[in-house]
């Protein structure tokens, strides 16, 4: 892709004590581009993308949001700037609708004195829940039930569709099919299409490798904290990936050969 990245990240350093987590990692996601963020069980990925939502800051490296250095003091920052994340729980409120679950912390209330007085605008939460849902792609419009009486899948549907109604510019999707069937991850990869189609820039991370290569335009592949490729799906078979991922073979170029498919 020719044009800027919508956001990057360069040279990211992250330790816990010891542990380094991550590496002189670089990240960049355009807008309308769909990028996998693989690796083995503690490769990095949570890890970066909690300096990407802005939940750890990290101890070298920067952050460009539309080609300006940026810092984020929270996540609550970095959600004001566009950057969405759904992290591996959902965090949704069994006990709240679905409407109210999308428009949880960002309540809207009603007009003249009763906003003031702190009355929320149930119908209208209810309304543009709807639509958003609907604008992402997500099947589960009756935004008036209750989250605990939808499957784990449901869930997870309204947890993406919040995130995706909200993000303006990012979304970080950090396992997103765990635990979903067929069909229910078959909707969570729909949604990454629409998302894309709607010029956000998607970071999708998965141990899934077949979703991951369905879906993303590039793959980045940690290892030990480190990024070991960067490249175009296309250029990715199964096999390859999942070599790079391991380490079984050294480098991209040992397992990628010249004249694969592009
Ligand atoms: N809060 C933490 N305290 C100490 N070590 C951590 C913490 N979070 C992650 N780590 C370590 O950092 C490394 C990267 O972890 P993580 O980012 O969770 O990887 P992944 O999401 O790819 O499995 C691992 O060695 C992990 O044990
Ligand atoms: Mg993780």
């Amino acid at each position: 892709m020719a044009d800027a990245p919508i956001y990057e990240a360069r040279g990211i350093s992250k330790s816990y004590g010891s542990v380094v987590a991550l590496e002189d990692v670089d990240l960049s996601v355009h807008a309308g581009e769909v990028v996998g963020l693989v690796g083995d069980n503690g490769a990095g990925k949570s890890t970066l993308v909690k300096v990407l939502s802005g939940a750890h800051q990290p101890d070298a490296g920067s952050l460009h949001l539309d080609g300006q250095e940026r810092s984020w003091r929270s996540p609550h920052e970095a959600l004001e700037a566009g950057i969405e994340t759904l992290y591996q729980d959902s965090g949704l409120c069994p006990d709240l609708t679905i409407s109210g679950n999308v428009f949880l912390g960002r309540e809207k209330l009603r007009g003249g004195l009763l906003g003031k007085l702190g009355l929320l605008d149930h119908r209208g939460m209810a309304r543009i829940a709807h639509e958003e849902l609907d604008r992402a792609g997500i099947g589960l419009t009756e935004v008036r039930r209750t989250v605990k009486d939808l499957s784990g899948g449901q869930r997870q549907a309204v947890a993406i569709g919040r995130a995706v109604a909200w993000a303006r510019k990012v979304i970080i999707l950090d396992e997103p099919t765990n635990h979903l069937g067929a069909r229910q991850s078959g909707e969570v990869l729909r949604v990454m299409d629409k998302a894309r189609e709607r010029g956000l820039g998607v970071v999708f991370i998965s141990h899934t490798l077949p979703h991951v290569l369905q879906v993303t335009d590039r793959i980045v592949v940690l290892r030990l904290g480190r990024v070991v490729a960067d490249e175009p799906t296309s250029s990715f078979s199964p096999d390859t990936l999942l070599k790079v991922i391991t380490g079984l073979g050294r480098s991209t170029a040992d397992v990628i050969p010249e004249d694969a498919p592009a």
